[in-house]
């Protein structure tokens, strides 16, 4: 047994995380829980402090268990790389946006690799968990790594297991999310998974570091393809007076080879906009175009302009003009219940309507300003007292807090993308997909 397998299995390996975000802070936060001695890394000194204070900034991870966990100081966040020479296991789980071309953007991961090839030690583990594209860890990163005259898979091990966290979504611990292994070799993959073992239930190791991120990405694009063939679904039946809602309740009720994916104004966040670029760019260095996944793309990024449009309509309908109609946009994240407006189709949707002329105020009760082409925009109080006084409430996030009863009672004309309101009748409502 190596130096490293022991220490993984007595728990006293010094795990560290790099990047504190949606991913990091959560696996930074299990792995002390589960024992280990755990070093979180992050660029933002003011991340740094809220962790060191026990705040937590992220959703998912707790606060009453991140003030235990620092001050028995199982866990400790610092902006200092050199503190790498602790770590017996480093896990890389920095973002990975689009260049304005929406071309991968591997500057984080590159910057990352070369301060984890400075530090690099005998015997250490290293795993990305950033979203890529199949080839980052071995093709990019294990040649930088080496750079520090060590040979992976005899001197340092490396591995790429995909973060799998679910923004939002509360059902989902770390724990019950099984984990996807992949080294670069046998014995990397051998004790990332000894690694992962300790905070997942289930561990399932694949044959490459390839198949993990292929993984990754694939679960991403299925999404994505999924949720434009409903919004394309959604536009058809708009055009046949179908609701597209009822339709999914019935297909719903078919207890194999049915998943539900519903409408609305897009996709965003930092995922499902952006990673079936990565696989798309890298599927060009083999001559292949990978045309479901660009076509889905172009669906969800159009669906902002379709609402857009749809609510024109509907405001036409009742002789009224969208420009200098005042509408009320309720929610402003890219989904329900979650306060981040990464990518958030329905900025671009205020923005559409503005541009067009409207006069939009916006509401989401977690999100109290964003930022619009003409500058930033603070939220307005929502009264449901006073909605009849715009043209339009329009439903652009479904967010649980909101009393869709009351807004259907008050509002003049409600559109709804999102089929918050879909079990309730009345000539005020214009459902995306009806
Ligand atoms: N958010 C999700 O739901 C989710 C789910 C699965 C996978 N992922 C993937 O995980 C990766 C991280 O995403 P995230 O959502 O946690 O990002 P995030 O934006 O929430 O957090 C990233 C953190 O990394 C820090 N950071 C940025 N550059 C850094 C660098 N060079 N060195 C150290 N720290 C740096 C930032 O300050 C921030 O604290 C991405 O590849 C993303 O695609 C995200």
């Amino acid at each position: 047994m190596t130096q490293l397998e022991s220490k993984l299995r007595d728990k006293s390996a010094a795990v560290a995380v790099i990047g504190l975000g949606y991913v990091g802070l959560p696996l930074a936060a299990a792995f002390a829980s589960a024992g280990f001695k755990v070093l979180g890394i992050d660029l933002q000194q003011k991340r740094v402090d809220l962790v060191n204070r026990g705040r937590s900034y992220k959703a998912g991870v707790d606060e009453k268990l991140l003030g235990k966990l620092v001050r028995s100081r199982k866990l400790i966040a610092t902006t200092d790389h050199a503190q790498l020479r602790k770590a017996d296991a480093v896990c890389v789980c920095v973002p990975t946006p689009l260049t304005r071309t929406r071309k991968p953007d591997l500057s984080h991961i590159i910057y990352e690799a070369e301060q984890v090839s400075r530090y690099l030690k005998n015997g250490q583990l290293v795993v990305l968990e950033s979203t890529t594209f199949p080839g980052t860890t071995r093709e990019v990163m294990l040649p930088i790594l080496e750079r520090s005259g060590l040979k992976a898979g005899r001197d340092f091990f490396l591995a790429f297991s995909p973060g799998r966290a679910d923004p939002g979504g509360a059902a989902h611990d770390m724990r019950s999310i099984p984990k996807i292994v992949g080294g670069i070799d046998a014995k990397s993959s051998r004790l990332a998974c000894l690694l992962y073992s300790r905070v997942a239930d289930t561990v399932l190791p694949v044959s490459s570091a390839e198949v993990a991120e292929m993984t990754k990405v694939f679960e991403n694009v299925f999404r994505s393809v999924n949720v434009a063939l409903v919004n394309e679904l959604a536009q058809l039946c708009d055009k046949m007076g179908i609701s597209v809602w009822e339709v999914i309740r019935a297909a719903s009720s078919k207890p194999f080879g049915y998943m539900p994916f519903y409408p609305g104004p897009g996709t965003g966040g930092h995922s499902i906009p952006l990673d079936p670029y990565y696989l798309a760019d890298k599927a060009l260095e083999y001559d292949f175009h990978t045309r479901f996944i660009e076509l889905a793309a172009d669906i969800n990024e159009s669906m902002p302009g379709y609402v857009a449009s749809q609510v024109t309509a509907a405001l036409n309908s009742r002789d009224i003009s969208l420009g200098g109609a005042k509408i009320l946009v309720l929610g402003a994240a890219y989904k329900k219940d979650v306060a981040d407006v990464h990518a958030s189709p329905c900025v671009k949707l205020i923005a559409i309507l503005q541009k067009r002329g409207a006069r939009v105020d916006y509401h989401d009760p977690y999100v109290p300003q964003i930022l619009l082409p003409d500058g930033p925009q603070a939220a307005v109080k929502l009264d449901y007292g006073s909605l009849k006084s715009y043209d339009c409430v329009l439903i652009a996030t479904d967010h649980s807090a909101y009393d869709y009863v009351k807004i259907a009672r008050g509002a003049r004309l409600v559109f709804d993308a999102r089929g918050a309101t879909r079990e309730m009748n009345g000539k005020n409502i214009v459902r995306l997909g009806e």
